[in-house]
């Protein structure tokens, strides 16, 4: 699987959905049946890195993500940073999905496709500010992997998930 070098919107006409596989069911489920829907609903954005493909042809999906807009309640949040915050549900970006196809993972891509997703989050910052972004990870493993880049889990309690939070204040210093 040879990837291609930038990020596109999600496209039915170009990227062969059916055939992505991350080894998850419910990750699989979404790109093949949800995320054009939630797209053309207007509830989420999903960006893929298709695999090098000729004019005519249609790509794979070497991995994705999805971005969407969630709160977060105050008092989640180390008091530090809750105390400058209004005591009101905080608006944050949302991962609301990030995977790689298993033919390509332990190669770089799901930190090249944070990176990506994290640049996304920041430019869309810019016209509308969110506090943070935050992402649920499935199990202790995908913890893991955003734990290594500086995620921190939020006193959060919903649906068996682990919630993460990286700053935006953070993001915008990793990439000045
Ligand atoms: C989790 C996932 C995105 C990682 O993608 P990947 O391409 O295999 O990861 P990379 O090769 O970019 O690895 C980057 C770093 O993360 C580490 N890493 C990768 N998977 C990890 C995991 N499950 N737990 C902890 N660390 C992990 C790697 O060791 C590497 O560290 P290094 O830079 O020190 O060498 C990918 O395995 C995946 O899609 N899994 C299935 C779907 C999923 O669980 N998605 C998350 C939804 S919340």
């Amino acid at each position: 699987m040879k990837p291609g070098e930038n990020f596109e919107e999600l496209d039915k006409s170009r990227h062969l959905r059916k055939r992505f596989d991350c080894g998850r069911k419910e990750l699989n489920d979404f790109i093949r049946q949800s995320a054009a829907r939630h797209r053309d609903a207007g509830i989420s954005k999903t960006l893929v890195l298709p695999t090098l493909a000729g004019e005519d042809e249609k790509a794979d999906i070497c991995c994705f993500y999805t971005l969407s807009h969630t709160e977060i309640e105050r008092e989640t949040l180390p008091k530090p940073l809750a105390k400058k915050l209004p005591r009101y549900p905080i608006p944050v970006m949302l991962i609301a999905q990030l995977a790689v196809h298993t033919e390509a993972q332990s190669q770089g891509l799901g930190k090249i496709t944070l990176i990506q997703a994290l640049k996304h989050c920041l430019e869309i910052n810019k016209h509308l500010p969110s506090h943070a972004v935050v992402v649920d990870a499935l199990d202790k493993g995908v913890q893991a992997f955003y734990e290594q880049y500086g995620f921190k889990a939020l006193d959060h309690h919903g649906q068996g998930r682990v919630r993460l939070y990286l700053p935006m204040s953070t993001i915008a210093e990793l990439f000045s």
